[in-house]
């Protein structure tokens, strides 16, 4: 069975439900997905896919997603040709997801599911839809693969 992680930060929810969204988009009899607001460096590697979910404050992604990323580098954890995927709440710049996409295209060499999908403050149905609709897309990239 392929393993899904769902990781995110949420200080007011919003991204909170986009998370729990991409959980329903991506279920299916064939995948088992974990969401979670922490892991470890160490256990990150069990995943076949790793979405990410990141509010943007100032500007920024938050600190703890930046030292899970650090430790996994420094550890030699190895990501290559996992799907990776993020999204996230966000104000006016929204630059979290777009920043940790990066890092796990550059970086880990994965296989990035393009574009970060953002949402302006609290998700609508609309939204809530294309959240599923992303975690659909994850889960059916990583079926696809051998
Ligand atoms: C102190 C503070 C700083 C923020 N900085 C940014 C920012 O730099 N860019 C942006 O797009 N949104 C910014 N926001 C807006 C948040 O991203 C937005 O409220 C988002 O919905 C929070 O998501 P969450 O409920 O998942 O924490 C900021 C909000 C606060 C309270």
């Amino acid at each position: 069975m392929k393993k899904i992680l769902i990781l995110y930060y949420s200080r007011t929810g919003n991204t909170e439900k986009m998370a729990n969204a991409v959980a329903e988009g991506a279920k299916n009899d064939d995948v088992e997905i974990e969401i979670s607001f922490h892991i470890d460096a160490d256990n990150i590697s069990s995943f076949d896919a790793i979405i990410v979910g990141v509010p943007t404050y100032h500007h920024d992604v938050p600190i703890d997603f930046k030292n899970l990323f650090e430790e996994v580098a420094s550890k030699g954890v190895n990501l290559k040709g996992k799907v990776g995927g993020t999204f996230g709440s966000y104000g006016w710049s929204g630059e979290a997801p777009k920043l940790i996409l990066e890092v796990m295209k550059n970086k880990f060499e994965m296989e990035i599911v393009q574009p970060p999908l953002l949402v302006r403050y609290m998700p609508d149905q609309a939204a809530l839809g294309s959240c599923r609709g992303l975690g659909q897309k994850i889960s059916e990239n990583l079926m696809k693969k051998a």
